[in-house]
């Protein structure tokens, strides 16, 4: 079965890279990911695979490639088993003969939370959690095909810049596919969990004295001048994998939209994976309609928010960014364009959120058993939001992309449950109602009577609170 639907593929999925800016198509790319022509981005697509007749002229209609799909998760596979190849029909091919490097990434789980959707006042809420990937964020589901192109170029040496969890993603995937991996991150501006990520599989980890943006400019010139396969998300090979979550998320709806989908917006690649995914799967015929899919970013480090405020998203607004969801400080988004094109033509929204909105979240998130890192917070502190302006109404179906696993920043929930997270910051007043929230961990005698009497206490005022 899966050898014949390999022989369908492989002739109809031929892709091509076109410039998002003059439209230049190129089969092949500068070390930079930009068009040589006008400086824009490239994306990925299939001249023969984008709409239902090319799924017919390639002998499938929409319901044997569901069918397809769902078949895959019998098999033992690598291939199969990775909850991103198993979609592969929407994935640049790799050369006959070549491996993909997986860790089985994808199969992320979608949940319910019951006392988020309460806190945003909506009847119901799913969270789609890819802090469950292999390195804990939903950067693997781009890893993989990006770190395999890699591979199949030849490259010895893959390179990025990183709030962390990409550098963590990538080192894992080029010591599983046999390649060094330099990293840059900014000095002191990144979780401890995420860089010793780096460190255990092997990276070459240089943090610089600089930001997010200052690690990007020192990188695009150390790829100018080295044989160096860059993994940023500037390269079109990773938001082609990471579309893979939004084509999950629809099976495990049963193919039914929903009516909204909040993302964190970063570097706004994700984003940009997501909703071309959401354009791809409309045009092919999987799914009916598009949801709206919004983004959300942290008022300190909010290009986007500003861009559209202010230039009508004409132009970048680039920022000088800050916030403790430090995955997310970033003040010169490169793939801003295609994030606002796709919030456009979904019809979605972009907001911003504070950083006591985003700690408050990121509590309640934990207290549905579910937890996240701070930067996935930001999405159900947007929720809250939009549902207020009305944006989103309670009866309508919504689902959190969660990005970060909460084990990736043990520090920030440490310091907001002992209630130093804001002390001396600018936002130690408005923290003040946090309070209800944290859950200090308590140092006791080693008696019995102490345990017992402490948890009668925490019974009694459980209840009222
Ligand atoms: N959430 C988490 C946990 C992230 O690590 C990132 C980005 C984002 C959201 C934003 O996604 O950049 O695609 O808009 N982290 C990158 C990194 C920049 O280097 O790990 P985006």
């Amino acid at each position: 079965m899966n050898l014949i639907a390999d022989e369908i593929k492989t002739e109809s999925r031929i892709s091509r890279l076109r410039c998002i800016g003059c439209g230049a198509i190129a089969d092949h790319a500068d070390q930079d990911f930009r068009c040589p022509t006008c400086g824009d981005l490239f994306e990925v697509f299939y001249p023969g695979w984008t709409t239902s007749s090319g799924l017919k002229a390639a002998g499938l209609d929409v319901p044997a490639l569901r069918k397809l799909w769902l078949e895959r998760k019998s098999s033992f596979l690598p291939i199969d088993t990775s909850g991103v190849w198993r979609f592969r029909e929407m994935l640049p091919a790799l050369k006959l003969g070549q491996d993909p490097i997986t860790l089985r990434e994808g199969n992320t789980p979608l949940y319910e939370l019951p006392k988020c959707a309460q806190a945003a006042g909506v009847d119901a809420l799913l969270a789609k959690h890819q802090g469950m990937n292999p390195t804990a964020s939903f950067k693997d589901t781009g890893m993989t095909t990006a770190a395999s192109f890699a591979r199949q170029e030849g490259f010895r040496w893959v390179a990025c810049a990183s709030t962390g969890n990409t550098s963590a993603s990538m080192a894992a995937y080029a010591a599983r596919g046999g390649m060094r991996s330099l990293v840059l991150i900014p000095e002191g501006k990144i979780s401890w969990g995420k860089l010793s990520q780096s460190l255990d599989y092997g990276a070459l980890t240089c943090q610089l004295r600089t930001d997010f943006d200052g690690c990007v400019k020192v990188l695009n010139e150390v790829v100018r001048r080295r044989p160096v396969y860059l993994l940023n998300s500037v390269n079109p090979y990773r938001l082609e994998g990471q579309k893979s979550a939004a084509i999950e998320l629809l099976e495990q709806l049963g193919w039914q939209t929903p009516d909204h989908i909040i993302v964190p917006g970063g570097n706004l690649g994700n984003s940009s994976a997501l909703g071309k995914a959401l354009v791809e799967m409309k045009d092919l015929g999987l799914s009916a309609r598009l949801p709206k899919l919004s983004v959300i970013q942290a008022e300190g480090a909010n290009p986007l928010v500003r861009s559209l405020r202010e230039q009508a998203g004409k132009n970048l607004v680039p920022v000088e960014a800050d916030t403790l969801a430090t995955a997310i400080r970033i003040g010169n988004p490169a793939s801003w364009k295609k994030a606002l094109r796709v919030v456009q033509v979904t019809g979605g929204a972009v907001e911003q959120v504070s950083e006591v909105e985003i700690a408050s979240a990121k509590a309640e998130i934990g207290a549905d058993g579910v937890g996240c890192e701070p930067a996935s917070a930001v999405t159900l502190a947007g929720l809250k939001k939009l549902v207020k302006q009305g944006f989103v109404k309670p009866g309508e179906s919504v689902v959190l992309i969660l990005t970060g696993h909460l084990l990736k920043d043990p520090e920030f929930t440490l310091k907001f449950h002992r209630g130093d997270l804001f002390v001396g910051t600018p936002h130690e007043k408005a923290a003040t109602v946090l309070v209800r929230q944290q859950r200090a961990p308590l140092v006791l005698d080693a008696r019995v009577d102490a345990v017992l009497e402490t948890l009668e206490k925490f019974d009694r005022a459980g209840s009222e609170r």
